[in-house]
C-alpha cells in the first residue's frame, strides 16, 4: 500500500522507519512518498503561508503551494483518497483503519500554523480525520499514527497474524490482560490459569477479562456490543465478583 504525505516536515516521519512500520516499508508491503509544499512555494522566498484575511493571531497555509503538492501526489499514485488532519475532523477508530487498509494509496495532508484555507477543503480534500479532541502543533503526529493503524492491518506486517486480531477495538472490545515471566514479581503473581495449560480454560478468562476490562474502561463500548450467550455468562459473573462486598 502507498502513502503519499505532504508535510512542511517531512523528516519527522523518519520515526516510522522503526519497527513494525519500518519492517513493512523494507519488505515492500507499504510505501511512504513524502511531498514537501516548500518545493512549490509562491515565490523565491519559499513562502508557503500568510495571514489570515479578516485578522487575527497566526497564520494559515495558503491554497496554491499545498494545491501544486497534492496535484503531483495525485499524479504519482492516480486514485488515492485526500485525507486532510484536523481536530474538527471525524475522529479516526480502529473500523477505519480497517477500511483504509483494503485501498491501494492514500495521500495524508499535514496542516501546521493555525491550518489550511478553508477552499483547500471544499476543492481538493476527500474526507476530514481526528486522532482526538486535543489540538497538537501540526498534522504529522496524527498523519504517523493513521498510517502506523493502517500498516498494522497489512497481510503479512505483524510477525504474528494473532496480535491484530486480539488487539483493542480489533473485535468490539478492549484486550484482556497480558504476563510474561517473571511468574511472580512486586508481590504480584500471574493468574494461575494462565500457567495451566488448560488451552479451552485460558481462552474463557482471557474474554472474561476483555469483557470486564471494556465495562469497567469504556462501558460506552459495552453498551454497543452485541454479546453472545457465553459473552453475557462472563460478563455477569466478572460483574458479580467484581462488585461483591470484601
Ligand atoms: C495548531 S493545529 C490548528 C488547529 C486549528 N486552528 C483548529 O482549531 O481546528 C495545526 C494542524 O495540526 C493538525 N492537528 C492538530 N490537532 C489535530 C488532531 N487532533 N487531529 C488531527 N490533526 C490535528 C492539523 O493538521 C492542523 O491543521
Amino acid at each position: 500500500m502507498r502513502f503519499d504525505v505532504i508535510s512542511l516536515f517531512p523528516a519527522m516521519f523518519a520515526a516510522l522507519q522503526h519497527g513494525i512500520t519500518g519492517r513493512a516499508f523494507t519488505q515492500g508491503l507499504a510505501e511512504l512518498v513524502l511531498w514537501n509544499p516548500r518545493d512549490y512555494a509562491i515565490n523565491a522566498h519559499g513562502q508557503v503561508d500568510d495571514r489570515p484575511y479578516g485578522g487575527g493571531p497566526g497564520m494559515l497555509m495558503r491554497y496554491e503551494p499545498l494545491a501544486a503538492a497534492i496535484q503531483a501526489a495525485r499524479s504519482a499514485a492516480p486514485g488515492g483518497q485526500v485525507l486532510y488532519l484536523s481536530p474538527q475532523g471525524e475522529p479516526f477508530t480502529q473500523n477505519a483503519a480497517r477500511q483504509f487498509a483494503q485501498c491501494d494509496s492514500l495521500i495524508l495532508l499535514a496542516g501546521r500554523y493555525e491550518g489550511i484555507d478553508e477552499r483547500l477543503l471544499t476543492t481538493q480534500v476527500d474526507t476530514v480525520w481526528s486522532v482526538g479532541d486535543y489540538v497538537v502543533s501540526g498534522g504529522e503526529l496524527p498523519a504517523m499514527l493513521i498510517i502506523d493503524s493502517i500498516i498494522r492491518l497489512l497481510p503479512g506486517a505483524l510477525g504474528h497474524t494473532e496480535s491484530a486480531r486480539q488487539d483493542s477495538f480489533s473485535t468490539e472490545l478492549l484486550d484482556h490482560p497480558h504476563y510474561t515471566r517473571p511468574a511472580v514479581i512486586a508481590d504480584q503473581a500471574v493468574p494461575d490459569i494462565l500457567l495451566s495449560g488448560d488451552h479451552a480454560r485460558i481462552r474463557r478468562w482471557r474474554l472474561q477479562q476483555a469483557l470486564g476490562r471494556t465495562w469497567q474502561q469504556r462501558p460506552d463500548l459495552i453498551q454497543q456490543c452485541t454479546l453472545s450467550d457465553e459473552e453475557q455468562t462472563l460478563l455477569a459473573e466478572f460483574i458479580s465478583n467484581t462488585t461483591k462486598s470484601p
